[in-house]
C-alpha cells in the first residue's frame, strides 16, 4: 500500500466484510488469548478496531505487512507497547524469520492473500508460524473478473508491461478456478491443516469506480505506478477504469439475461460482482 491515509479513508467495504466474518466466528475468537498475527494488515485500523476487540483481553497482536511505510504508519497511528505492534513481513517469503516459527496462537488475514501468487508457500508459512493445535481465520478475494482481468490484460500491453512485470501477480490464485472452495480446502489439508470451515461466497460492491480505484491503487501491488512518467500513469488509471467498467457492465448484463441499461441509468449504480473465500482451520496437534 503506497498511501495508508488514502486507504483508511476509503476502506468501508473491507471493514464491513471483516466485521461480518468476525461476528460469524465470534464464539471461537473470544476465547483466544496469547499471541496473534494479522497478515497483510494494511494501515492497522481494522487490526486495532475490529480484530483485537474480538479476542480475549489477554491476547496480543502483531500486524504484519510487506510495505515498510504502511508498517511505520500503523505503528505510529495504532501501535501501543502493550497489546499491538506492527512489523514488516512478506508472507510469501521462502525464508520465514526464525522468531515467527511456532509462535502464534491465532493468525488472521483479510483481503490480502489474493496478491500472493505463490499461495502454497503463503499457507505453508502461516502453518509454520502457528503453534500446534492453533487456528487461522482468513478471507481472501477469490474471483473478480472486472478487476483481475483488466489488470491481466494491461500487464500484457506494451505500454505498461515493463512496469507491471509478470501478469500472474495481478490475478488472484483462485480467479480461474472452477471449484475455488474445493481447491482451497484440498490445498490446506495437503499442508496439514484440519479445515473446520471453508466457503466460497458471492458478493457485490456498489462503491463508485472512482473510490474503488483509489482504494486499490493505494496498495503495494500498484507501487509500479510511482515509476511511470506522469502522463503514462494518468493514461494507465483512465484505461483501468475504462476496462473495469466495461467488464463490470458486461458481466452485469450476462447475469440479468437480456437486461439493457436505460440511457438515463448511470453505470455507477451497477454493482461489481466478486467472490471471497473464507476459511477457519487448525494446525495439527502433533
Ligand atoms: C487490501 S489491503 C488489506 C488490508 C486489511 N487487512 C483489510 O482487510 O482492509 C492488502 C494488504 O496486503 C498487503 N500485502 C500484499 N502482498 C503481501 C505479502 N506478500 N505479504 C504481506 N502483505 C502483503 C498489502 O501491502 C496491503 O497492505
Amino acid at each position: 500500500m503506497v498511501n495508508p491515509e488514502q486507504y483508511v479513508s476509503f476502506d468501508n467495504m473491507c471493514k464491513s466484510n471483516v466485521s461480518h466474518i468476525i461476528n460469524e466466528f465470534a464464539k471461537d475468537l473470544k476465547n483466544i488469548s496469547g499471541k496473534c498475527m494479522d497478515v497483510g494488515c494494511g494501515p492497522g485500523d481494522i487490526t486495532k478496531d475490529i480484530l483485537l476487540p474480538a479476542l480475549n483481553p489477554k491476547a496480543t497482536m502483531i500486524g504484519t505487512d510487506i510495505m515498510e511505510n504502511v508498517v511505520e504508519y500503523a505503528n505510529k497511528t495504532y501501535g501501543d507497547k502493550e497489546r499491538l505492534e506492527f512489523e514488516v513481513l512478506d508472507i510469501q517469503t521462502k525464508k520465514l524469520p526464525e522468531k515467527y516459527i511456532s509462535e502464534f496462537d491465532h493468525i488472521f488475514s483479510f483481503h490480502a492473500l489474493q496478491w500472493c501468487y505463490d499461495i502454497r508457500q503463503t499457507f505453508e508459512n502461516i502453518y509454520c508460524m502457528l503453534r500446534p493445535g492453533k487456528t487461522m481465520l482468513i478471507l481472501s478475494i477469490a474471483q473478480n473478473a472486472a478487476f483481475f482481468e483488466s489488470l491481466e490484460s494491461m500487464a500484457q500491453d506494451i505500454r505498461y508491461a515493463s512496469y507491471m512485470g509478470d501478469k500472474k501477480k495481478y490475478v488472484g490464485p483462485f480467479h480461474y478456478s472452477a471449484r475455488p472452495r474445493e481447491d482451497l480446502k484440498e490445498l490446506l489439508e495437503d499442508i496439514g491443516f484440519q479445515v473446520h470451515h471453508c466457503s466460497h461466497r458471492e458478493l457485490s460492491n456498489c462503491t463508485s469506480t472512482e473510490i474503488f480505484m483509489s482504494l486499490v491503487t493505494a496498495q503495494y501491488t500498484f507501487a509500479f505506478l510511482d515509476k511511470m512518467p506522469h502522463n503514462l500513469r494518468e493514461e494507465f488509471k483512465n484505461e483501468l477504469v475504462h476496462m473495469f467498467t466495461e467488464i463490470k457492465v458486461k458481466k452485469y448484463r450476462d447475469r440479468q439475461g437480456n437486461y439493457k441499461l436505460h440511457d438515463e441509468e448511470k453505470e455507477t449504480n451497477i454493482p461489481a460482482a466478486y467472490s471471497i473465500l473464507v476459511a477457519y482451520a487448525q494446525k495439527n496437534v502433533s
